[in-house]
This record gives structure tokens, sequence and C-alpha cells, in this order.
């Protein structure tokens, strides 16, 4: 059975003018790199704040190195989405930090709504996340009652108050399978290609919302297929919110905690990652003999800085750590009348995470 696709019902920037978009003023608010004094001093002061504050700090493999190791120094995690919202919550610190983007802030809060959930730059947004604005959504939701309503993490509270199931990438083609099984139609959002790459796994009937990450989105499958033909000893690893045809040229497809693992436990050495390029530091720090090479984006000639990085996550410094921590500032709000239904199809999410035994940091079967 073929996806069924709407119409594009909302706007989002292309590659012609992206560069006077949003993501311009993301990246205009990127922190500065800070000199080796200055680092040095601020990943102190951050240990002190973290341990002063009873402060766990969460982080995402696309924020800056920095940050991914201070995560883990400090009794932290850097994972995908799916494991920070599991950490956070099974964590006894009463302040959560974050550093990823807002939807991930949100997730910690709604998840643990009497603990302080901080992050640092509440703009840090996903293009995911603003191309589904809750109106539109809860229309959408109003016209097609006999589905079930499956989102991503990459949205707002507000639109997964309106869901029966949230999932993240590494869970959701376990998820869409249960459904299949139960004989439900799903209607899906807002990834247009996790939800056709799930489609096409789980053979599931599937609604899809058109929405796009603009990192993703940017990799082209013509200038794919010209490097693996440089290099042809090489794997290609591809995130789901990647175009088909580049999923297609894919060995592995898989969250970024799958990602890293399959580097991990493949006997290659050399591999093609189609995804952020902030997840290089921790494959190439768990596997130094082997080589990966960046999958290709808008090609040459283009000026579009977002290219395999997301502007959003590149929002997250030292500097702004420490502010946050020391003003306390960045704290994130979520309406409190929406937190009780915005749960439900998170809790779902991680009821059956454990009912299948989905291991933390695991591979799945992408
Ligand atoms: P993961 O859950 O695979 O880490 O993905 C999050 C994300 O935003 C990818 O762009
Ligand atoms: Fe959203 Fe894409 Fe950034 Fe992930 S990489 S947070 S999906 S814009």
């Amino acid at each position: 059975m073929s996806a069924e696709i709407i119409p594009v019902i909302f706007d989002l920037p292309d590659a012609n003018n992206r560069s006077v978009c949003s993501t311009a003023q993301a990246w205009a608010k990127a922190p500065v790199e800070p000199s080796a004094e200055e680092r040095a001093e601020l990943i102190a002061r951050i240990k002190r704040l973290l341990k002063e504050q009873d402060a766990v700090f969460v982080a995402h493999y696309y924020v800056h190195p920095d940050l991914q190791d201070l995560a883990e120094q400090t009794g932290g995690i850097v994972s995908d989405s799916l494991d920070m919202a599991r950490f956070g919550h099974e964590h006894p610190a009463k302040t959560i930090v974050v550093a990823g983007v807002r939807f991930m802030g949100e997730t910690a809060k709604i998840l643990n709504p009497e603990k302080r959930v901080l992050m640092p730059d509440l703009e840090a947004e996903c293009s995911l996340d603003l191309g589904c604005p809750a109106e539109e959504f809860a229309a959408f939701c109003d016209a097609h009652p006999d589905r079930t309503v499956v989102v991503y993490a990459n949205t707002s509270a507000a639109v997964k108050a309106r869901a029966d199931w949230m999932v993240t990438s590494s869970i959701a083609l376990p998820i869409a399978r249960h459904l299949k099984e139960r004989g439900e139609k799903i209607l899906w959002a807002p990834d247009r290609h996790l939800g056709a790459y799930v489609q096409e796994q789980t053979g599931a009937d599937m609604l899809l919302w058109q929405g796009a990450c603009i990192v993703h989105d940017e990799y082209k499958a013509r200038e794919l297929a010209e490097m693996k033909a440089q290099h042809p000893q090489a794997k290609v690893l591809a995130h789901p919110e990647s175009p088909r045809a580049v999923i297609k040229l894919a060995d592995v497809v898989g969250s970024t905690t799958q990602l890293i693992k399959a580097a991990q436990a493949s006997s290659a050495r050399e591999f093609i990652v189609a995804t952020d390029n902030g997840i290089l530091h921790k494959m190439r720090t768990l596997c130094p003999d082997k080589i990966f090479i960046e999958a290709p984006t808008a090609g040459q000639g283009a000026n579009c800085r977002s290219c395999s990085h997301c502007p959003w996550m590149a929002m997250n410094g030292l500097a702004n750590l420490a502010e946050t921590l020391e003003g306390g500032r960045n704290e994130i709000h979520v309406d409190p009348a929406i937190i009780p239904r915005a749960v439900l199809p998170i809790q779902r999410m991680l009821d059956f995470a454990k009912q299948i035994n989905l291991p933390s940091s695991g591979i799945g079967n992408a």
C-alpha cells in the first residue's frame, strides 16, 4: 500500500531563500568559539554549578563536542532523543539542563513537571516543529477522525497533546508495526521522509503531514552515488529524516544512536554519514581507526551554512550554558493545562519501549 500524501499546507523556506530565513537568525546567535583559557574556565564553572544546583546535563549528539564531553564527564548523557527523554525522567536530579532544541526541553518538562528544566537558548527551534503549527494540525486530525495520531518527538507540546502516540526515530518502526497489527490506520506528522520510510518498511496505512528537516532534506542522492563510487568500500549511514533516494543508497538507516552503534559494530573502515555532522565527534571518539565522511548536501557552489549542521543545535555553547545555570534563566515552561494530555503519547511510547525491551542506546532493526 502506498502512503497517501496530503498537499503542503504550510510554508517552509526552500533552498533558495534559506539564507534569509529563520535559520540565518539562528546562525547569527551561534556562540563564538571561546579561547582555550576561556574554555577551561567555563568548563570548570559549569561543573561547579551543576553540582551546586543538583542539576544533570543531557545533550544531543548534534551539539558542540565540548558540550557532549561535558555531559558525559558530569554524570549526564549524550544520546538520541529517546534516551535524552528516558535518562532525564529516571534521573533523581532536581534540575535537568538540556543542550539540544526546544522540543527536547519541552519533552523533559512534560515528563517531569515538578523539575526545573533549563536550556542554553530557548530560541533553539526545529524546522519540523515550526512546520507543524498546532491549530493546522488539529484541523488535519479533525478531518481524519478514523486515524490513530502518531507524532514525532520533534513537535510542540500542543501538537503532542493532540496525539495518541509519540515516537522517536529509534522506535518509530516497532510502534508502526504494532499499530498495523492492531488494524489501526495512522495519521503521521510531521516528517514526510521519516513517515514514508516507516510506511515502506512496515506497510502500515499512513497519511503524512508534509514537514521536513532542513538539514537532512539537503542530502543529495546523485552526489552521494558519486561519492560511493569514489569510496567503494565505504558503508553509508543515514538518518531516516533524509530523502527517500538517499535512504535507498544507505547500508544502515537509524536514529543517531543506532548509526553510532552500527559504525562500532561494522567491520568496515570507512563510512559516509548522512546526518548532522555533530555526530562525527562521537563516531570518531568511539572508532578512532575508522574514517567518517560527511554525505554531500547542496553541492558545489552552495552558500548555505546550514548544510549538514543544524543551526538551532549550534546555538548551544559553553558560555550561554554557564550563564543559564548562573542566572537560573532560560527555564522551559509548558502550559500546565496541556501537560496532562501531552504526557500521554510520550508515556505510551516509554511504556512500549520497556515492553519490547528496546535497549538504552541500542541498535534497533532499522
Ligand atoms: P534522534 O532521535 O535520532 O537523535 O534524532 C533527533 C533529531 O532531531 C534528528 O534530526
Ligand atoms: Fe530539527 Fe533537523 Fe535540527 Fe533535528 S537536525 S533538530 S530535525 S532541524
